[in-house]
């Protein structure tokens, strides 16, 4: 059995990655694929408990190690439970943000040092990294606007700006350190445009081009 692929998809708040994220599975399977769709920090019962902990503007501040642990504990029980068998099980599975956001959030965002997100990711997930991550590029005005016509705001969404520009800083940077890794999506277009550069990113991953 061949091991299926593993697509995350990652951005700024407001970048319309949950919008798109069922879409991207329906499209899959249009072509045949088996896909999971998931997403963290949550994905299993103990994970979105986490989850819950980690987002709720009721709860007082949290160190930010607290934060960062809170995030790998979530990650190895959703890893262990839900995505590496799917993976085995020849699925494609499609997770609405990973590890690429520990290091936006708590690394650039939080200024945690990288290395120590490295080691924790080493860790849990061994040598397991995405195959390809989708990243939603939205500048940082547009992004707190969309998000706070959501409605109420969790505890990431309440930070300022300058928090946010630091995590888009963060995404672009690991997108160039491997761009064939990271295809980015121009997420301040319109649906239909993003839908159609989602398409474009996903037939070349079909197509095995998109691995340089
Ligand atoms: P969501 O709003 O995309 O569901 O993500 C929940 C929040 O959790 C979002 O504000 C980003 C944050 N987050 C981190 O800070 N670090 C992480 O590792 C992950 C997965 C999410």
């Amino acid at each position: 059995m061949q091991r299926g692929k593993f697509i995350t998809l990652e951005g700024g708040e407001g970048a319309g990655k949950s919008t798109n994220v069922a879409w991207l599975a329906d499209y899959l399977r249009e072509q045949g694929k088996d896909v999971l769709v998931t997403r963290e920090p949550g994905g299993t019962e103990v994970s979105e408990a986490i989850r819950n902990v980690l987002l709720s503007p009721e709860l007082p501040a949290m160190h930010p190690d607290t934060e960062l642990l809170l995030m790998f504990a979530a990650r190895n029980e959703h890893l262990r439970k839900k995505i590496l068998p799917a993976l085995e099980q020849g699925m494609w599975v499609i997770c609405d943000r990973f590890t690429d956001a520990t290091y936006a959030y708590q690394g650039y965002g939080r200024n945690i040092p990288l290395q120590r997100i490295a080691e924790l990711e080493q860790w849990v997930q061994g040598d397991l990294r995405p195959d390809y991550v989708i990243l939603f590029d939205l500048d940082v005005t547009t992004g707190m606007a969309r998000a706070q016509a959501r409605g109420r705001a969790d505890r990431f969404e309440q930070e300022h700006a300058a928090f946010f520009e630091r995590i888009r800083n963060g995404y672009q940077q690991r997108a160039q350190q491997v761009p064939s890794r990271y295809p980015i999506v121009d997420a301040a277009q319109p649906l239909g445009p993003v839908r159609m550069q989602l398409q474009q990113i996903i037939n070349r991953i079909l197509t095995g081009m998109g691995q340089e």
